[in-house]
């Protein structure tokens, strides 16, 4: 079942307008949650960004937080899922050609749930290999990487320019070449015991599972610094690892031609622990 608009539908009656401005324009914006054990992580997070996204691109959402939270949990719980995937999408709505969003009268809203699918345990155990390419992430006064937007095809660029190299991920640098994020994970390396990352300001998308982990880190009393990087920082790493909401930590065997120990990642394996334990409290009801 998929929730559209105002009601849940089965997925071949979930449709929406040629005329959809998402559609014509990937104008809109999406989030994408994991549920474990039929609790959605992190989902005022999750809302609290979507919000933020719409409001960047002055789309007044149909829905308020609480109808949106409730909206997830009851496409969550029709489709009998525990461990789960969620998009929600919200989108322009239909309206005339023409790129007016005041064309526009209603957003549509979309949830998915979809089973989890896990990751092959191979990655986590042996690492992804990654590549650094040539398209640029999004100027920040184009497009801010802040919105997650449907207008995704700048990673999807980059994604392509991966899969042609063989890697798994692609790491996008910003216009001035400081290394940004992946196309749908954020970046960390570990160089001297030291947790590093791009900072927001470089241009990326403040991740939630970025900003556990920066948590965490501190928690454990790992050195944390944000700021910019180049490439060359990046191959000169003692661990590299990939996060977002489904992935979690993954840790990173290769970059370009530059390798990596995962199996001697024991800063990255210790986040990645740390995190489940967050993943566990927040699931017993703590820290919602
Ligand atoms: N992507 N950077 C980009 C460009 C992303 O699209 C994502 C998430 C992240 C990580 O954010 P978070 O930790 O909040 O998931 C960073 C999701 C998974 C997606 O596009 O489906």
């Amino acid at each position: 079942m998929i929730y559209l608009n105002n009601m849940l539908v089965p997925d071949n009656k979930a449709v929406v307008s040629v005329f959809d401005h998402g559609f014509l324009y990937g104008d809109g914006v999406y989030e994408t949650l994991r549920a474990y054990d039929g609790v959605l992580f992190k989902l005022n997070e999750h809302i609290e960004r979507l919000f933020n996204s719409a409001s960047l691109i002055k789309l007044k959402l149909p829905k308020t937080r609480e109808e949106i939270r409730k909206a997830a949990y009851e496409t969550l719980q029709a489709n009998r899922l525990k461990e789960a995937y969620v998009r929600i999408t919200v989108s322009r709505g239909a309206g005339p050609i023409g790129l007016d969003p005041r064309l526009c009268p209603q957003p549509t809203l979309v949830i998915i749930a979809n089973p989890f699918k896990d990751y092959p345990p191979s990655y986590y155990k042996k690492g992804v290999k990654v590549a650094i390419v040539k398209t640029r992430r999004n100027f920040k006064r184009a497009i801010d990487p802040q919105i997650k937007s449907l207008n995704f095809l700048n990673n999807v660029l980059a994604k392509t320019e991966a899969i042609n190299r063989g890697a798994y991920e692609a790491v996008m640098l910003n216009y001035r070449g400081y290394v940004a994020e992946g196309t749908i994970s954020n970046i960390f390396f570990v160089k001297d015991k030291v947790l590093c990352t791009p900072s927001v300001e470089v241009g990326i998308l403040d991740g939630i599972t970025r900003r556990i982990i920066l948590d965490v880190a501190k928690e454990m009393g790992v050195k944390v610094k944000e700021g910019r990087f180049r490439p060359d920082e990046i191959y000169e790493a003692d661990e590299v690892f990939i996060s977002n909401t489904t992935m979690e930590v993954m840790p990173v065997k290769e970059v370009d031609n530059a390798m990596f120990n995962v199996s001697g990642g024991d800063i990255t394996k210790v986040i990645h622990k740390a995190y489940r334990t967050k993943v566990r409290e927040y699931m017993r009801g703590k820290d919602r």
